[in-house]
Formats: C-alpha cells, structure tokens, sequence
C-alpha cells in the first residue's frame, strides 16, 4: 500500500482551493436514483468514496457518465435493482444511503450493513425508525439491512439521537411518500441543506433543513437538474488548521465562510489570524499556539470530524488542553499515533487531556481513519524531519489531490508504494 513520506518543518505558504463535499456528495449521488429523468451533479471531489459509489449506482443500472473530475452524468431511468452487496458497499458508510433512496424509488432495498470508519459501535437504529415509521418492514438477515413496504406514507419521527445518516435517509424515503413527514431533532450540517437544496430542485417539497424540524411533503415526480455541490466543510478546516501548525499563511479559496464559523473561533483562541472573506479564508498564525478546550457538537458546534486535526496542534501548545468528544464513542485511537510522535495525550473515555510539548518529532505513523489520517499529515508536517504516514487508503477516500495541494503551499510531501518509503527513510 502506497505511503505518505513528509519531511516536515515548512510553514505553509500560498493559496488552496477546496473541492467539493464528501458527505454532500455520498447523498445526493445515491438520491438521484429518485429522479425521473438525468441529473448532472458538478463540483464533485474526486475521491475513493464518490468512485465507489459511482460504481453501486452502475451495479444497480444506472447509466453513470463520469464527463470530467468534477462532473458527472447520471441517468437512473433503467436502474432496476435493488441490492448493494457487501462487495459493492466497500466499508463504506454512505452505503446506508442506498437504502433510503432504493426504498423511496422501488419500495425495496437490501444493502449491505455499511462500514466506514471504526468509531466504535455505529448503530442503524434510528434510520430503522425512520424507515418504520414510513410504513415499511425492516429486517437484518444473511448479513443485509432489507427494508420494503408495500406503501409509505408521511409520518412523524424524532430522532432520539441527532444523526446526519438516519436525517438524509429519512429525507431520502421521505421525499416521494405521499403525505406530510416531520422529523423532529434532525441533524443541521450543512450537507443536510445541500441535499435538501437538491432534492427540492427536482422538484422535492422539503422546508427546515438546516433547523432541528425538517418537513417533507412527498411529490410524485421528481425531474432532473444540474447541481453543484457545496464546497468540503471538513477539507477546509483541515487547512486552515495545517495553516496555523505550521505557522504559516494561507488563503484557503471556495469555501462558505459560515460553515467555518466554529474551526475559525477555536483557532484564533489559539492565537492564530483569521479573516473571512465571501468566498474564502486567510488564515495565518506567529506564535506558539495557545492552551483551549474543544467539545464536539452536532452543526453548528465544533465538527467531530476535525477533532483529530485540532487535537495535533493542540499538542504543541503552551499549556494542557482538553477535548471532549461529544458525537461518538471512540474517536480518539489516534492519539497513540500522535504519541509515537512525542505528544503528551491522555485519553479517559470520551475526553483527552492533552499536556503541550516543545515540539512534535518525525516517526512512522498510521492513518487510523480519514481524518486521524489527515491530522497525522500535519503532524508530519509540524515536525522536523522524515514523517512517514501509512495506510493512506483511508485518507484518499476524503481528500481530493492532498499532496498536490500541500506541495502547492511548500509542502514537502510524496506519496511512496511502501518499498521506495522505506529506502527514502533510511536516505533521511
Ligand atoms: N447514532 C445512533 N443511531 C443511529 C445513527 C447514529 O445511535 O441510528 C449515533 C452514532 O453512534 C453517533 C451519533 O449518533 O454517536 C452521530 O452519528 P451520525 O449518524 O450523525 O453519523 P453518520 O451519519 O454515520 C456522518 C459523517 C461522519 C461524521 C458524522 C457526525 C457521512 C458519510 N459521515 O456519519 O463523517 O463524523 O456524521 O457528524 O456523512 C468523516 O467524514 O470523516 C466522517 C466520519
């Protein structure tokens, strides 16, 4: 398997442009399978977990015609099964999409149960209620998540736990049942708009994403389009934290400033530079970071997918920091990593107290997951010297061109097959 090899201590310079949205696009990919007609989906990342499901909606007969990096031709008009098999599914979350949207179209889907990164337990429950609620019968059984009705009719459904997957894949069943749904204590990330935004401009009846009550009034038709996606929440932050880490100053360009409210306020507690801009931000740091707390919230608070990344320059700082993971169970195997590196973590549960050190020194480290991965790369290039980064699978999954990008900043950053990494290691 390829590897990162960094060779670290560069602050980054330069401007960044950041692609579209993982988690808009692992949604409204498989919701095109309600249109009536071919939609064309634009600002696409081009990334291992949008080739894959590019490859379930070929599988299911959908006519995916890729036309450049970004854009992409789907015509859904034949797509006649329903099954995501294991082998398709990939380990990849998003795969639990296929079930919302193959129930809204055909009434039935049978889905592989979906993978992705290993937070601990990562319950379906209540995309299930979700799902039963509308009217069908789910049942788990020979490994696949099978749900089907005969009917499905508007309902209400809240969610005893704010989830993004079970609010798109209610949205998503929803969006043609006939009837009003409301879910109450939805889900409020940014990519539940951009899907709702979506679907409404194939002529979907949806109102409240973005709030914590979404409702759907079930449309009988949907047509096509031509839509964009929002611009990569997660990918933005992930520079404007590697900015400010290595004490750099960097312009990070298509990007919605609002969606970077939270990253930005917990940087400049840091102590790093923030300004916004319409469509972009600056984001520059001179000093040793500052000691600050960090707690993981559901949109709008401080996203868990950057918890990693603001962990890494929290290492550093001038004091002991704490960070409270408050979306999932175990989101902090990581910091192991981070401790071959010469970090001071200590991990109780869902809180990591983390003691700042002088500085972070080179090592081989793992991607643990995608965004553990991405923050190892900083780490990398925090540090003085050879950092080499293995089991990139993950990281290529989220992040479009991240070493042409880091390269472009003044990174010194390769991606390797394992052999040459290890003679580049040993040159060092
Ligand atoms: N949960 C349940 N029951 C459910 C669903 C979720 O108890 O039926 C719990 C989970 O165990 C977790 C919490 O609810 O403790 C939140 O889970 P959520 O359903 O919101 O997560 P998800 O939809 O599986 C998406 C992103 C993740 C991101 C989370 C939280 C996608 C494809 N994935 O996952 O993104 O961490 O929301 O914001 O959108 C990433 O991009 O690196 C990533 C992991």
């Amino acid at each position: 398997m390829d590897k990162f090899v960094i060779n670290g201590g560069k602050p980054l310079k330069g401007m960044v442009r950041i692609s579209g949205a993982k988690n808009a696009a692992v949604a409204i990919l498989p919701a095109v399978l309600l249109a009536d007609e071919p939609c064309t989906i634009e600002n696409l990342p081009n990334i291992s977990d949008v080739t894959a499901i590019y490859r379930i909606l070929s599988d299911l007969g959908a006519q995916v015609r890729v036309k450049n990096k970004s854009t992409v031709e789907i015509d859904p008009r034949h797509a006649n099964s329903f099954v995501v098999s294991k082998q398709m599914a990939a380990g990849m979350r998003a795969s639990s999409y296929f079930l919302g949207a193959l129930l809204g179209r055909m009434r039935r889907a049978r889905v592989a149960p979906p993978g992705g990164c290993d937070f601990g337990v990562r319950p379906i429950d209540q995309h299930i209620k979700g799902f039963e609620a509308l009217g069908a019968k789910v049942v788990i059984e020979n490994g696949m998540v099978e749900a089907r009705a005969e009917a499905l009719s508007g309902c209400s459904v809240y969610l005893d736990v704010v989830s993004v997957g079970a609010t798109i894949n209610i949205m998503l069943a929803a969006a043609k049942a006939p009837g009003l749904t409301v879910i109450e204590n939805a889900a409020r990330e940014p990519h539940i708009v951009d899907l709702a935004n979506f679907l409404n401009s194939i002529g979907a009846n949806i109102m409240g994403a973005g709030t914590g009550v979404i409702k759907i009034r079930g449309v009988e038709h949907l047509g096509g389009t031509t839509y964009s996606i929002i611009p990569d929440q997660i990918e933005a932050g992930t520079y404007m934290v590697a900015a400010a880490a290595t004490k750099g100053d960097v312009l990070i360009t298509n990007v919605t400033p609002k969606h970077l409210e939270s990253i930005a306020a917990k940087l400049a507690e840091t102590g790093a530079e923030i300004t916004e801009y319409d469509e972009s931000v600056r984001v520059s740091m001179n000093c040793r970071p500052h000691k600050c707390n960090v707690k993981t919230m559901p949109h709008p608070g401080f996203p868990t997918d950057m918890q990693p990344q603001i962990a890494t320059l929290l290492s550093v700082a001038d004091g002991t920091s704490i960070i409270t993971e408050g979306v999932w169970d175990s989101r902090f195997r990581y910091t192991d990593q981070l401790t071959l590196m010469g970090a001071d973590i200590q991990v109780d549960g869902k809180m990591a107290v983390i003691t700042g050190v002088e500085r972070l020194s080179p090592a081989p480290v793992r991607a643990v997951d995608l965004r553990a991965g991405a923050a190892m790369i900083i780490a990398g290039l925090m540090a003085d010297g050879v950092t080499e980064v293995d089991n990139i699978v993950h990281i290529d999954r989220g992040y479009e061109d991240i070493v042409e990008k880091f390269t472009a900043l003044g990174a010194d950053i390769r991606r390797v097959p394992a052999e040459p990494a290890a003679e580049l290691l040993k040159q060092a």
